[in-house]
């Protein structure tokens, strides 16, 4: 059989990113490089659990807690399996089949993919020369979702907020504001859902806490929206462990700190070395900077990886050509990356 017996719009799918790994220093995938969240360990450590009973069905704990972070309600929340999940959740609940969605360019690749799998539209619209929202272009489009991720994967930047307002009001759909990275930025939407009427948050605890492993993610919404999107979830989807362990880790917010004190340290020196190499590194707002790269950005990723260190490469993609990103790491992790980096070109020169 060939693929005209796939769903129309995910015959074009390819399979996500799954690097053959041999023990390399990842610094491709944006998590903390400070190790496992200490307090999500400690639970997981002492756990015992019913294995024979279910979840919760809503995850109500965790929603609790959440709300008890932002001074919000448990109903402002809704948990599940990574923020993958609650972007499945936001198109499944919002988007009828054959409708648009919008998806800046460029973004996190899997927006297509979700929009596709739920039979959609991607409309992609360009940011500006800086990487902003084209706020105009976003807002004459007939859609029923604009999703951008602030700050943004693979540029790093935050939108800014007043674009975002913008768009809040003037775009005639549901908002999707992504912020995946917001604890490393100045700027989140999640303690406004109240004041919106069409807004949604995504968060996720596989970034700042540390907890990509255990796949735990949530949407703030106010609470109409979200108990539409309750509905729509698959019940139970949150495992007990993982919902234990993400409770522990949102009551101690020290690691979160003290992992957002160290990307913001280092960051600049990270930039300041990578300039000095001659990559062109972007502004960025989270724990990873976008670069250009000096020479061929497939020689670049392929001889880090032959040297231990994995980078993404965005190199053949539209806006981000001869790009790299990478993860920003500990002192001595970035170190040895741009040591290796300054390898790599010389062998290349
Ligand atoms: C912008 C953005 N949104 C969502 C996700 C997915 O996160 P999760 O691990 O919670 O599914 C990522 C992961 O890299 C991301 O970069």
């Amino acid at each position: 059989m060939d693929r005209s017996v796939m769903r129309e719009t995910a015959r074009g799918f390819q399979r996500y990113y799954n690097p053959k790994l041999s023990g390399e220093l990842r610094l491709d995938t944006n998590t903390n490089v400070l190790g496992p969240n200490p307090a999500a360990e400690m639970y997981l450590a002492g756990g015992r659990w019913q294995l024979d009973s279910y979840p919760n069905t809503y995850s109500d704990g965790l929603r609790a807690a959440l709300g008890e972070l932002y001074g919000l309600q448990a109903d402002n929340f809704i948990a599940g399996n990574g923020s993958d999940e609650l972007l499945d959740v936001t198109f499944k609940t919002f988007m009828n089949w054959g409708d648009n969605s919008v998806v800046p360019v460029p973004s996190y690749t899997l927006y297509d993919y979700f929009v596709g799998l739920n039979g959609g539209r991607a409309i992609e619209t360009d940011l500006t020369e800086d990487f902003q929202l084209d706020v105009d272009a976003i807002c004459r489009q007939d859609a029923k979702i604009a999703i951008m991720p602030s700050p943004n994967n693979p540029t790093g930047n935050c939108f800014r907020q007043r674009d975002i307002e913008e768009i809040l009001s003037r775009f005639r759909g549901i908002v999707v504001v992504d912020e995946a990275y917001a604890e490393y930025s100045e700027g989140s939407m999640i303690r406004r859902v109240d004041e919106f009427d069409n807004l949604v948050v995504l968060r996720t605890f596989s970034k700042a806490y540390a907890m990509a492993a255990l796949r735990v993610g949530y949407a703030a919404s106010n609470p109409k929206l979200a108990e539409m999107m309750m509905c729509v979830k698959i019940p139970y989807s949150l495992n007990m462990i993982s919902e234990g362990a993400a409770i522990a880790a949102v009551k101690d917010q020290d690691f979160v700190r003290r992992s957002v004190e160290m990307v913001r340290e280092q960051r600049p020196k990270l930039a300041a070395g990578l300039r000095k190499l001659g990559f062109e590194p972007f502004p960025s707002d989270s724990n990873f900077i976008l670069a250009r790269s000096p020479i061929d950005h497939a020689a670049l990723v392929e001889g880090l990886k032959s040297r231990g260190i994995l980078i993404r490469d965005f190199g053949a993609k539209r806006r981000t050509e001869n790009c790299v990103r990478t993860t920003v790491g500990t002192p001595e992790q970035n170190r040895l990356l741009l040591e290796k980096a300054e390898e790599v070109i010389s062998g290349c020169r």
